[in-house]
């Protein structure tokens, strides 16, 4: 029978997932079929009561992933972790949600870090170098020329985010999970949210992180203070494309930046960091990541995650 998955969310126009599980699917053989909803949020309810006799599985967006919650019969662990959900397998145990946000968000940073091509110092040399990292084969296929790799080549953390300063910015459902899975890995997070009650909230729940004030100099300060800053917020999505969280002036040489925004490919926040010379990760990786992760909680098998990335890719150079 065929099985069928949706990403539910509002707006739901811009977003790419339809391609990304179907070509998925269409790799693995599944017999399965995923389509994009426009859920409005007095409408989640109703949705939700009909899904379980529909589909397998659901993803959901802005602005369900707290929402969806009153709606299912269990949590894993990482959506207990997170206090957001953004998959749903409707199982033989009820519909039970999931969070591959953070998991997501977190593989694509370790990813460019182990890629050794994340430069560290921003020497004059290094600032000229290409510095976008949104996959495997863009990091590992030459065209990052850097020469000074992070800690000289040898991660002191051996590429992964343990003890390093994360700035993240943003407390929606997306910056949940990433907030609950840099602490897992071991990170020292501080959070910045326009809401300072909802990032002082979501520290609360993960335990030790900081919080900063979403006012210039608190984050210019902040952002001096870290290794690493995570965009979270939704600041530079289609089709706002001129909004960033931060400007080239509060960057530097050396500091890694990464939106989880992927359309556009290359955000405002992107093309500011670059200025400053700082090394830009896209969202893309995360993106696919957390479409792999979903895959494997709801079929058990091994996604092919570089067709599903080519798949995005296509679409976002096009
Ligand atoms: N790459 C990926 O795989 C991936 C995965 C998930 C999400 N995303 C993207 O991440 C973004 C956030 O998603 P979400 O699910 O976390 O959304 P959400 O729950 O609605 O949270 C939105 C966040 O953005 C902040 N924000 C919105 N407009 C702002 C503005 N004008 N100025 C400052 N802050 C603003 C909000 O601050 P307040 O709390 O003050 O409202 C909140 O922190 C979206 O663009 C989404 O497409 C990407």
């Amino acid at each position: 029978m065929k099985q069928k998955f949706a990403v539910i969310g509002h707006p739901i126009g811009h977003s790419l997932s339809p391609d990304m599980h179907n070509a998925s699917f269409k790799e693995l053989g599944i017999d399965g079929s995923y389509q994009k909803i426009e859920i409005k949020e007095e409408e989640l309810g109703e949705f939700m009561k009909k899904a379980k006799n529909e589909f397998s599985g659901l993803n959901v967006t802005i602005p369900h992933k707290v929402a969806v919650m009153d709606y299912l019969d269990g949590l894993d662990k990482s959506a207990k972790a997170a206090g957001a959900v953004n998959t749903v397998h409707f199982s033989k145990s009820g519909a039970i949600g999931y969070n591959t946000d953070g998991m997501g968000a977190i593989d694509a940073l370790e990813k460019a870090f182990k890629s050794k091509k994340i430069l560290h110092g921003g020497s004059g040399e290094s600032a000229k170098c290409k510095k976008f990292l949104h996959g495997v084969e863009d990091a590992a296929g030459g065209t990052i020329k850097g020469k000074n790799f992070l800690h000289g080549g040898e991660d002191a953390a051996g590429g992964t985010i343990k003890g390093k300063k994360i700035l993240l910015i943003g407390a929606g459902g997306a910056a949940k999970g990433i907030a609950s899975e840099a602490i897992m890995r071991g990170a020292l997070l501080t959070i910045c949210n326009r809401t300072k009650e909802k990032a002082e909230k979501l520290a609360r729940d993960v335990g030790k992180a900081g919080v900063v004030a979403f006012d210039e100099k608190a984050v210019t300060r902040a952002v001096k203070d870290s290794d690493i800053v995570i965009n979270a917020t939704s600041m530079g999505m289609e089709p706002r494309t001129d909004k960033t969280p931060l400007t080239k002036e509060q960057m530097r040489p050396g500091l890694t930046v990464m939106d989880i925004v992927y359309n556009p490919l290359k955000t405002q926040l992107l093309k500011e960091a670059e200025g400053a010379g700082a090394i830009i990760i896209s969202g893309v990786d995360m993106f696919v990541f957390q479409g792999a992760e979903a895959e494997k909680i709801w079929l058990g098998v091994e996604p092919p995650v570089e067709t599903m990335r080519k798949t995005v890719m296509e679409i976002l150079n096009d």
